[in-house]
């Protein structure tokens, strides 16, 4: 059993808090390699933004779990080598999707500050069950959960859907009550993927329900999947570099930035990650095709991941600047 808190990790609970208040959403930002947990780690720093360090199932099965918690150990060290005056960010080590109760506990007892459990494939009331008994578990150890109510179209792990159930305002406040959560994800039209919308529209999340959940459960920490931007000067880079991503389209930033400053206080981006990764890599290897020293495209890869996530920090999120909100 290991104790998140002997790592130098926290929990969500007051980060949220002080999120909700302050108007902004913390970056949930999803890592499986060195050069990710690098960047995310210096661009929030950099930025003095709080952080939710990702891992989902796929990441536990393409890196190793043991390796994911030493990295994430290994990322509080290097966040107070880097911090400017030696007070580092706070950082959450966060199980993404956790399918099942036994994945949750056992992310717990591997030292994560934070598990969603994602129940919203189930019924109300399985969902309900399922959610309870891994907060029971979790808060026993101090750790907080996140709940999810709702169906977002696309894919997440192994788990498809064609169709967005939106959550439904009118359960939220039971769900809540029922289950004990300490947050709570919800399907207003965001997705996951870089292929989210049918090309020729004109995409919208719809803002009008997050309102009314809020009024049902005002100031309870809401969370946003689903949230890649999908930039439009990547995918170009992308397709001038060899690739084909035909279609890829995401929610608009400034639909998130409004949702940023009501009660979502955190947002999950992982697509948008890949995307500013995979154009950097294309170039170098259309630009210098004798290139096969890995940090001589990976280098670039993580400088421009780090480059979009400062970014998103500051004009998206809203979280630059609040590392140490009183
Ligand atoms: O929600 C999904 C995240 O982007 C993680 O993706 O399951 O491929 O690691 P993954
Ligand atoms: P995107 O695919 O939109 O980046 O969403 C990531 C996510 O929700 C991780 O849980
Ligand atoms: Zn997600």
């Amino acid at each position: 059993m290991v104790n998140y808190k002997d790592l130098g990790l926290v929990n969500t609970r007051d980060l949220f808090a002080k999120a909700v208040k302050g108007g902004y959403a913390i970056p949930a930002y999803n890592f499986n390699n060195m050069e990710q947990l690098q960047a995310i780690i210096q661009a929030c720093t950099e930025t003095q933004s709080p952080l939710i360090l990702q891992v989902s199932k796929g990441a536990r099965e393409y890196a190793n779990q043991t390796l994911l918690r030493y990295m994430a150990q290994g990322a509080v060290e290097y966040a107070k080598e880097i911090a400017p005056d030696g007070n580092p960010i706070p950082i959450v080590l966060h199980l993404d999707h956790g399918p099942d109760f036994e994945t949750c506990k056992s992310c717990i007892d591997y030292g994560f500050s934070s598990v969603m459990i994602d129940g919203s494939h189930f019924s109300y009331d399985e969902n309900v069950a399922l959610t309870k008994k891994v907060v029971e578990y979790a808060h026993a150890h101090d750790v907080t959960v996140e709940g999810e109510l709702g169906v977002l179209a696309g894919k997440e792990d192994d788990v498809e859907a064609e169709n967005h159930t939106y959550t439904r305002p009118e359960e939220v406040e039971d769900f809540v009550k029922k289950t004990g959560v300490d947050s709570l994800a919800i399907a207003i039209g965001t997705s996951h993927g870089a292929f989210k919308f049918k090309p020729g529209t004109d995409p919208k999340i719809r803002l009008d329900i997050l309102a009314e959940i809020e009024k049902r459960i005002p100031g309870f920490p809401i969370v946003l999947h689903g949230s890649s931007s999908v930039p439009q000067d990547l995918v170009k880079i992308i397709n001038e570099n060899g690739g084909k991503l035909k279609d890829a389209i995401g929610i608009g930033e400034d639909q998130l930035r409004e949702a940023a400053k009501s009660a979502v206080c955190k947002i999950n981006i992982d697509s948008d990650g890949r995307l500013a990764m995979t154009a950097a890599i294309r170039k170098v290897f259309m630009e210098k095709p004798a290139e096969f020293d890995p940090r001589k495209y990976l280098g670039p890869a993580r400088e421009s991941l780090k480059q979009l996530y400062m970014r998103k920090n500051r004009e998206v999120l809203g979280s630059a600047g609040h590392a140490f909100d009183k």
